[in-house]
């Protein structure tokens, strides 16, 4: 029985959203703003996220869809249609389960349906388009690397807004809420929010995305190397990502590097012993920028937060290089 709930739980998606947390201001406007009368989840669960709305701006009625018949709504595959309801916006939590992981769970087979007719690697995204296909208006809970993911929709958004408290019980994949209004419009006119702050447009943070042009020479993952990088956040905030000698780094390095992990690297690059710890300063310097200006926003988030309740962040290797890279340019 539990084993069957397990399943379940793994092959729908099955995350139900209980605290309203989600509900930021602006999000509440843009429901209201709507005008629609009729809120509307084709991947209703528990009904949580439609009993969330049934106040806001001129919402009326409520409306849900499942494919689990056991949960008591109307039932549909959302992954395949959604039937279109007139005056109604969507507001949902859909199924997150990509590709890759539908494999490595071995319920590939079940999903394949939905990704062999899909450029998308992850359900959730394959969700979006249907929600949008005839909703000119949809609220969506989705994973946070949707900023960094490939949809292809993103200039329909009206806003993005990120979440840094959890609001699920039983998992804690960082989400942010998507509001689209289907209005056709340059992602510099995208808003993004984190939590109630207006931050930037989604072009401008994308703008300050920093790319290496791989013209210094340095070696990742190389136990020989010198600078030590943290590259993930740990939950004390004094303890954060960021460039260091080796031997100021917290770990022990004769366990070797886990390549696969990329939560440590050791580097190693040409720098002269001297000018060591102004190079390390640079990195940091430059680290600290984009983190500000972007708000964190351009680097992955990783699961659970700091103790200060900050997003811990991932940085990765592209844009690691990148920031050597100016560093060194800085310093010669
Ligand atoms: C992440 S839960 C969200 C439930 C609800 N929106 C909430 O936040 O509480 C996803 C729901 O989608 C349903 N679901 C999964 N695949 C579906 C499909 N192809 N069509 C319709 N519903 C589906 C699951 O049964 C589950 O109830």
């Amino acid at each position: 029985m539990k084993d069957n709930i397990i399943k379940k739980k793994k092959v729908l998606g099955q995350y139900f959203t209980k605290a309203d947390l989600w509900l930021k201001k602006q999000v509440v406007n843009f429901i209201a703003q709507s005008d629609c009368t009729i809120a509307y989840d084709p991947f209703a669960g528990n009904g949580d996220i439609l009993s969330a709305v049934s106040n806001i701006g001129n919402i009326k009625k409520i409306k849900g869809l499942d494919i689990d018949k056991k949960l008591g709504w109307d039932y549909n595959d959302s992954l395949i249609d959604i039937p279109y309801i007139k005056n109604s916006i969507i507001i949902t939590n859909p199924p997150y389960i990509s590709n890759y992981s539908a494999s490595r769970k071995k319920i590939g087979k079940t999903l394949k349906k939905y990704f062999d007719n899909s450029i998308y690697d992850d359900v959730y995204l394959i969700a979006l388009d249907k929600m949008i296909e005839k909703h000119k208006y949809v609220v969506a809970i989705i994973p946070e690397t949707f900023i960094n993911s490939n949809y292809k929709n993103k200039f329909l958004l009206d806003s993005i807004t990120i979440l840094e408290e959890n609001p699920f019980d039983d998992t804690e994949n960082p989400v942010i809420v998507a509001c689209f209004d289907k209005e056709f419009k340059d992602i510099h006119d995208v808003k993004v929010y984190k939590n109630e702050k207006y931050i930037n447009t989604l072009g401008n943070i994308d703008d300050m995305r920093l790319f290496p042009k791989n013209n210094v020479k340095c070696s990742f993952n190389n136990i020989n190397g010198w600078l030590g990088v943290r590259c993930v956040d740990t939950t004390n905030p004094n303890d954060m990502l960021r460039f260091d000698f080796k031997e100021n780094i917290n770990y022990d390095w004769d366990n070797g590097i886990k390549v696969s992990s990329r939560l440590l690297t050791l580097i190693d690059l040409d720098i002269k012993k001297g000018k060591r710890q102004y190079f390390i300063d640079c990195c940091n310097n430059t680290l600290n920028e984009i983190r500000e200006k972007t708000q964190d926003i351009i680097l992955s988030p990783f699961k659970g937060n700091m103790k200060n309740g900050r997003r811990r962040r991932r940085l990765d290797f592209m844009t690691c290089r990148a920031i050597i890279e100016q560093a060194y340019l800085k310093i010669n």
